[in-house]
């Protein structure tokens, strides 16, 4: 009877020390398998008698159950540890933060073209586009600055191969070539609606011509206040009675719109461009920030002078109109109160991420 309580005890902690299935299974044969103790002990009751055999045969099987209960608790206990040591590699810590690809947004000069098209929009302008790479005649000639004319100094530019040795295809220095581009279409197509033909100048009756055409320009300029690329936006209204007085009103308009700000003060100085005539450059004074106070130039204007409205293909007896040329990029200065225009074109997200 002792020998049966000390074969489980052995048994039990043979099952103990197995630390693995395999060794577990050895553990067993040795006390379940074919020669295993229990199995001997059975064996060996063949030569007792019937008496004997029940008392020895139940004894034997209560230990032989102990032993089994005892493999099946070692079993699960190692499978277990084997599923908790599987669960613990495998862990995911889902409390830590995601690796986000970042929100992106709006470039601030985008932020602003976008404002430009809106209200520009609600008071009937249309939006065109036009070439970056421009003909000397758009850039230049058509807008009355031939080709020996001093004015053209003033826009040195990136010459690119295509058009003549004489006239070289260029970036364009400003987006003025889009009003004649503009006109000439809208024209065509009033000519055309009319069933009017020939080269004649076009004095019939037609909607007004009213456009932005926002867009990068190209100049060699580079400081605080000039990129050799930058961005324009046109601006052209022409009908049978347009003046420099709606000029004044359009673009004051704007401005206090964009700005948000009922007595913003725009300054309308006399200047001179080739293409219009008289002509002002306008000026917006700083409301905030290290400039406040200081005068910033933010566009070129005047009224469409007769040679480009001949170049438009229009009779300047019968049209005549007003154009300016203004500087998102200094718009956008002046609206977040930037000193330095170059920020905006140096991709520097820690700059740019602060108009989100
Ligand atoms: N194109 C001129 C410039 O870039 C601005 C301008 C546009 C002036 C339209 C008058 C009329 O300086």
């Amino acid at each position: 009877m002792n020998d049966l309580i000390d074969l489980v005890a052995s048994a039990k902690s043979a099952f103990a020390g197995a630390l693995t299935p395999a060794d577990l299974e050895n553990a067993k044969a040795r006390f379940l398998g074919k020669s295993g103790q229990i199995t001997e002990l059975m064996k060996g009751m063949v030569a007792l008698s019937v008496e004997e055999k029940k008392a020895l045969g139940a004894n034997i099987n209560a230990a032989k159950q102990a032993i089994e209960a005892a493999l099946a608790a070692r079993r699960q206990a190692l499978a277990d540890a084997e599923m908790a040591s599987q669960l613990a590699a495998e862990a995911l810590d889902v409390s830590l933060p995601g690796r986000t690809s970042g929100q992106g947004g709006l470039h601030p000069v985008s932020l602003t073209l976008e404002r430009i098209e809106a209200i520009f929009g609600s008071m009937g302008f249309d939006v065109a586009q036009g070439p970056e790479i421009e003909s000397d005649w758009f850039n230049f000639t058509a807008l009355n600055t031939p080709q020996d004319h001093p004015a053209r100094s003033m826009h040195d530019t990136f010459y690119v191969e295509g058009g003549s040795e004489a006239a070289p295809n260029l970036l364009r220095t400003h987006t003025s070539p889009m009003q004649i581009r503009y006109a000439v279409q809208h024209v065509k197509a009033h000519r055309a609606a009319a069933g009017i033909h020939g080269d004649a100048l076009f004095s019939g009756d037609m909607p007004e011509i009213r456009v932005i055409a926002p867009g990068r320009t190209y100049r060699v300029d580079s400081d605080a206040t000039h990129s050799p690329m930058f961005h324009q936006c046109e601006g052209l209204w022409v009908g049978e009675n347009v003046s420099f007085k709606d000029l004044k009103f359009v673009f004051t308009d704007f401005c206090r719109t964009f700005f948000e700000s009922d007595d913003l003060v725009l300054r309308f100085r006399p200047s001179f461009f080739p293409f219009t005539e008289p002509s002002a450059e306008i000026d917006i004074a700083f409301q905030s920030g290290p400039l406040s106070g200081r005068w910033l130039e933010v566009a070129g204007s005047g009224q469409v002078h007769p040679n480009v409205i001949r170049n438009m293909g229009l009779e300047p007896e019968k049209y005549i109109g007003f154009a300016f040329g203004m500087g998102p990029d200094r718009l956008t200065m002046l609206r977040y109160g930037v000193n330095d225009l170059r920020l905006f074109f140096d991709g520097d997200v820690r700059f740019l991420s602060q108009f989100q």
